[in-house]
């Protein structure tokens, strides 16, 4: 029995990994992907989703479209980190794939009902999340698991000195889903900053790789991996290939639970995930915080979707 995946993601080029990932693993099969505005605005995520299924020369899988902006917040995006068109504007050439006319927020829900359990996978600003909760705020209950990249659980942000992008990007739409029983599994920024793939295993896997490694990674990251060598980097820095591991391989995560309140406010903690590590608030828990990823279990999973080859 496949476990059937619904992907939310503002696919960026550690989102397109984080895909590859998910494509290259037999024991799973993607129902959906939905598509948020984030690292790059709704136009380029949704070009770029089928790029990466074409990559691979996947099936049919169906691409939904979702929100244009956040819930109440002014766009956000990170192209300085991840090029002006979201894959490291490397000039890969458009897709013909269909994108489907229903809105990414009501396929989640559709598809949360079609496939009781199916586990959903936020890769993302959770706008498109939180609206398929309101529409049916029975989701958690439909849904198997989630499990997000996003949040900063110890505070160390990326995006501001507290929050996380993709919980900054969105603060109301991350606070709707920790307040409504999501009870997500997150794989938070320092986790991501403790678990970079060092350069020596980095370049072996890429050099080690198929065409889908050599001819899409590669120039895909290529100006991501010369800038983060530039700044003395000692590795590659993966989040959402850290919480797509956590999905294929669950065993690979330490994690503890605990109650998260997301700050709404407008002020210099906007976006902090406050998380109660000590157990002192009554709060009840409501999302298990993943601590450490085994990086051997991860780079198998890296070099597993790198050395598929590419259909053309
Ligand atoms: O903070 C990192 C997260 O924000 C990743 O998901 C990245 O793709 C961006 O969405
Ligand atoms: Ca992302």
């Amino acid at each position: 029995m496949t476990q059937k995946l619904i992907i939310d993601t503002d696919c960026g080029v550690d989102d397109a990994i984080a895909l590859l990932m998910a494509l290259a693993d037999p024991a799973v099969e993607i129902v959906g992907i939905t598509c948020v505005s984030g690292n790059v605005t709704l136009d380029h995520v949704v070009q770029n989703v089928p790029i990466v299924l074409d990559a691979v020369g996947a099936g049919p899988i169906p691409i939904f479209r979702g929100a244009e902006r956040p819930i109440l917040a002014p766009l956000y995006h990170a192209s300085d980190v991840h090029g002006e068109d979201g894959l490291g504007d490397a000039g890969f050439p458009r897709s013909t794939r269909p994108i489907s006319d229903e809105h990414a927020a009501l396929a989640i829900v559709r598809l949360a009902r079609e496939y009781p359990g199916a586990t959903l996978v936020a890769l993302g600003p959770l706008t498109n999340v939180a609206l398929a909760m309101a529409i049916e705020p029975n989701l958690p209950q439909l849904l198997g698991q989630s499990v997000i990249m996003g949040g900063a659980v110890r505070a160390l942000g990326n995006t501001s000195a507290v929050a996380e992008f993709n919980i900054y990007a969105d603060a109301e739409a991350a606070a709707m889903v920790f307040e409504r029983g999501l009870n997500p599994t997150m794989a938070g920024w320092e986790l991501t900053v403790e678990t970079p793939m060092f350069w020596p295993r980095w370049d072996a896997m890429t050099a080690q790789a198929g065409t889908v490694g050599a001819d899409f990674v590669v120039p895909m990251l290529e100006d991501l991996v010369r800038r983060s060598r530039e700044r003395e980097r000692p590795g590659i820095l993966l989040p959402d290939p850290l919480a797509m591991a956590v999905v294929l391989d669950p065993d690979c995560a330490s994690s503890f639970t605990a109650a998260v309140a997301v700050d709404t406010g407008w002020g210099p903690g906007r976006g902090l995930t406050a998380v109660d590590v000590r157990g002192n608030s009554k709060a009840a828990h409501n999302a298990r915080v993943v601590t450490a990823i085994d990086t051997d279990r991860l780079a198998a999973l890296l070099e597993r979707a790198f050395r598929m080859s590419s259909p053309r």
